[in-house]
């Protein structure tokens, strides 16, 4: 059976991008000196080249019926070395935020997302005592100069993984990896980070509405009746979805805001199987063996399991705060599946908001295809196909059922929609 569902009224329809992933020439960052290394097989490069295409990819994002768009600034661009401020960056961002809102789409902007400026990761980045201040001065510095009619601002994308990939795999730059010391002191700055910035973007724009971009997968134990199984999962869970959240204050900021609304982040389902009762085998192994009701994997692995936003959506909207989906999609080659991803997913967000969350929007990742990090250009995330060669960018097939939705602010609901409760 199909169904008509209806979005809320000025819903927020778009999608997101981050600077090092689409930008290109991010010279003056660890990733890019990450890259250089050798250490990790891919180089961003010329990426999408968005710094001089912005307004090509704009247009698209209009064509496509958005009416808001994340993105995020590049801080090494606005501070390239220590206290140098480029103007040339500042009015660059200018350019791009007048260019979103001249073709009516809200910006969403994100401060930091991953990368770092190298001399901030050369003195010893975000383990260093000094380093939350450092980012609120850039914050404070930014936003004086661009604050004005941005409404949205998320201070950080995804601490939490940051850390993890940086500090606990070592996977990802700084490439030190330390299981508790290091690992646990960067959330900690990364948590004063956000609290700091906060007051600063508040202070410079008093009617903006500021938050963090949270990644938040659903975490399930392997075997249910196995006890450390579900030890595992709780202890992944807490570590991955509850303890940043602590950090910025728990309850008590309630009382000390720094918070104004919540950005999920949400892609997937995680199953843990743990082998023993130490904590190493307790931080556990992803099972990817069969499961009952799995849903099929993308091309780099990731469970499909639309459910699990509006599972998330309800868990986060206990905070009282309103939530924007900041990111969600899928890395395909198979238009098919994206367009069944994104149709259930919606399906799933109608869902929570049926149940009384209180949504602002939904942001696909991405609009076109990107840099994914350490996996190169290979994974097709886009609603858009980028040619890295000859930079021609050609809207896929997913991207017309999106922008139908986008348009009419409604879903057709799938025939057998999956179960989301
Ligand atoms: C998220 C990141 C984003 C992108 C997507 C696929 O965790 O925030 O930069 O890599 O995954």
């Amino acid at each position: 059976m199909t169904g008509i569902r209806q979005f809320p009224p000025g819903f927020l329809w778009g999608t997101s991008t981050s600077s090092h992933q689409v930008e290109g020439n991010n010279l003056g960052n660890d990733w890019w000196e990450y890259e250089q290394s050798g250490r990790v097989p891919h180089r961003s490069g010329r990426a999408c080249n968005q710094y001089e295409l912005f307004e090509v990819d704009f247009d698209l994002a209009r064509s496509l019926g958005q009416n808001a768009h994340r993105f995020s600034l590049e801080w090494s661009r606005i501070e390239p070395a220590q206290g140098v401020w480029s103007d040339d960056a500042l009015s660059h961002y200018a350019q791009v935020i007048h260019a979103l809102k001249s073709r009516g789409l809200e910006p969403i902007v994100t401060l930091h997302h991953f990368t770092n400026p190298a001399w901030f990761s050369q003195r010893g980045g975000w383990v260093r005592q000094d380093s939350p201040r450092l980012f609120a001065r850039y914050v404070a510095h930014t936003t004086r100069r661009l604050g004005h009619g941005v409404k949205y601002w998320l201070t950080m994308n995804e601490p939490t993984v940051y850390v993890v990939q940086g500090y606990v795999t070592g996977e990802w730059p700084p490439c030190l990896p330390s299981a508790w010391g290091r690992a646990s002191l960067a959330l900690i700055n990364l948590a004063r980070a956000h609290r700091l910035a906060y007051r600063e973007v508040r202070r410079q724009c008093p009617d903006s509405m500021v938050g963090f971009a949270h990644s938040a997968p659903v975490i399930v134990p392997c075997d249910p009746t196995r006890a450390r199984d579900r030890l595992a999962a709780s202890l992944r869970d807490f570590l991955l979805n509850r303890a940043f959240f602590s950090m910025i204050g728990g309850r008590p900021w309630l009382r000390t805001r720094a918070l104004d609304f919540i950005g999920l982040n949400y892609y997937s389902r995680t199953i843990v199987r743990s082998s023993g009762w130490g904590l190493q085998a307790l931080l556990g192994r992803t099972c990817n063996e069969p499961h009952h009701q799995r849903g099929p994997l993308s091309d780099i692995g990731w469970e499909v399991h639309p459910a699990g936003l509006k599972a998330v959506l309800q868990r986060y909207a206990r905070f009282g705060l309103p939530l924007l989906v900041s990111e969600n999609g899928i890395a395909t080659r198979d238009e098919g599946m994206r367009c069944d991803f994104i149709v259930r997913h919606l399906a799933s967000l109608c869902g929570a908001i049926e149940d009384g969350v209180k949504v602002l929007g939904y942001c696909y990742w991405s609009l076109i295809d990107n840099f994914e990090w350490a996996l190169g250009t290979k994974p097709r995330f886009g609603l858009i196909a980028v040619d890295y060669d000859t930079q021609q960018r050609v809207p896929r097939p997913c991207a017309a059922l999106f922008a139908e939705v986008c348009r009419t602010n409604r879903l057709s609901e799938p025939d057998e929609p999956d179960a989301v409760s």
